[in-house]
């Protein structure tokens, strides 16, 4: 039995899979962001242990038999959160989340001080670790001067794991603190943020073993003291569950944040249009991403602001649309990434007329999150990354009409797995498998049978060509409006 952690942005999720990755049992537990200023979001790293208990103590009451086979556990969680500890391993400050915006003056100093952009490989932006953690240098600095360890943040579920301060490759590299071509931290790169080495947490690969599961966790849940893999940032980890690891299939998240994924055996940065390009979690690999800020969650917000489930939400877009809707959505409700590196990019419904109704607005909303998705393919090519087919995942992939819409906008084939669930708790659980065993190739990380396959429609994809042409003038048009 191996078992994947994921800690999400809204659930800590608990996989326990068999030797074969056959899925014995699922368990999750809900997680809130707190947002206290306009742009901030933030989450106490207490409430993760408090959801990884609730999830491991389900999954004790439910399969503690299967439970008690346990040989491995692995760990994956969101990227770029900084949990700042003192000298004694107490939390200093709430966890600055990957989709907070405060620190977009910071990104500037930053760019200016060190070569970012050649020894990291990312251009500096909002969101990652380091511009967050010079915003604490500079708005709060006794919160600062006590830092004693940066962790990244299912590193800092690892540290109550097994008692480590561990970290490995692919969220390392997140931080922009990685020489993400050499795989080590940067000095350099420390220092122009106010750091050294000695407050990083060691480095592993994601498939090495990084400690051992603590005796009192183990005899809580009834299982031995199993090793606990380097595991992976949340997209690398997904990207292990579907077996992207080498060029070719890449794939398309559509979570909370939405990423379009391909793995490469070179370091090829490319910081161009904020192509994200970061290690992979099994050594001597790499990938590049492109990363919208607000995928499933925009259609969250319209939950929120409109009452209604988003499910039910969803129903109103016919599974098969026929033409675009009249209405355009952009999505950069938290800013946005790639390839806009904007913080302060704002959402806008346009087209709006006395006639429109709730449909069209939720399929305006399906149609701006995939022309995002579309600049991520234009951008990730430029950059010399062609992705023609991707696995589809994520809650946003339930939807048969944002496939379809995804497709058609974007041009790629959309593969969908045959049964299963692979997100990044999967992939975690098969980083335990070959942290456990040794095994790093296809004999773990295996591509997904594909169950169905949605094509681009060409009459659709011609009608969301236009579109995107509109979309694309959209955002500069609407920039200074509010
Ligand atoms: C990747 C990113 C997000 C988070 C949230 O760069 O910021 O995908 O990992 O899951």
């Amino acid at each position: 039995m191996y078992l994947g952690i994921d800690l999400g942005t809204s659930s800590v999720k608990a996989m326990l899979v068999d030797e074969t990755f056959a899925t014995v049992a699922v368990a999750h537990a809900g997680l809130t962001v707190q947002r206290p200023h306009p742009g901030w979001s933030e989450q106490a790293p207490a409430d993760w242990i408090t959801a990884t208990e609730s999830a491991l103590d389900q999954l004790r009451a439910s399969h503690g038999e299967a439970l008690a086979r346990l040989q491995g556990i692995g760990l994956s969680g969101h990227m770029h959160g900084g949990t700042l500890l003192d000298a004694s391993d107490a939390v200093l400050r709430p966890c600055i989340l990957w989709n907070d915006g405060r620190s977009g003056a910071q990104c500037d100093t930053l760019t200016g001080r060190a070569d970012f952009h050649g020894i990291a490989g990312n251009l500096v932006m909002a969101g990652f670790t380091a511009p967050k953690l010079l915003w604490v240098a500079e708005n709060e600095p006794e919160v600062f001067e006590k830092t004693a360890k940066v962790l990244l943040p299912k590193d800092y579920l690892r540290l109550w794991l097994t008692g480590e301060h561990v970290s490995e490759m692919s969220d390392a590299a997140g931080t922009l603190w990685l020489d993400t071509g050499k795989r080590d931290w940067s000095d350099t790169l420390l220092e122009a943020t106010g750091f050294t080495r000695s407050q990083m947490p060691a480095l592993v690969e994601g498939s090495d073993v990084s400690g051992r599961l603590r005796r009192e966790l183990a005899e809580r849940w009834g299982v031995p003291q199993v090793p606990v893999a380097g595991g992976a940032g949340d997209n690398a980890a997904t990207a292990c569950g579907m077996g992207v690891m080498r060029p070719g299939t890449g794939f398309l998240s559509l979570g909370t944040s939405g990423v379009l994924f391909a793995a490469s055996d070179q370091y090829q940065p490319n910081t161009g249009d904020a192509v994200h390009t970061f290690c992979h979690a099994v050594p001597e690999t790499w990938h590049q991403m492109g990363v919208i800020l607000s995928a499933t969650d925009s259609m969250t917000w319209l939950s929120e602001i409109t009452g209604r489930e988003v499910p039910e939400l969803a129903g109103l877009v016919p599974e098969r649309p026929e033409a675009p809707a009249r209405v355009g959505f952009l999505p950069y409700l938290s800013g946005e990434r790639t390839p806009l590196n904007d913080p302060d990019a704002a959402g806008a419904f346009v087209g709006l007329r006395r006639d429109v109704a709730l449909p069209e607005m939720v399929q305006a909303v399906m149609e701006g999150v995939a022309f995002a998705f579309a600049d991520c393919v234009r951008v990730l090519r430029k950059a010399g990354t062609e992705v023609e087919a991707a696995y589809a995942v994520g809650g946003g992939a339930r939807s048969r009409a944002w496939l379809e819409i995804m497709a058609a906008a974007t041009g790629l084939r959309l593969l969908v797995p045959a049964e299963g669930d692979f997100g990044a708790a999967f992939g975690a659980a098969k980083l335990a498998a070959a942290a456990a065993t040794g095994a790093t190739g296809p004999e773990v990380f295996a591509q997904p049978e594909v169950g169905a396959e949605i094509a681009p429609d060409a009459k659709l994809a011609d009608l969301y060509a236009k579109k995107y042409e509109a979309y694309m003038r959209g955002y500069p048009a609407t920039r200074d409006l509010a």
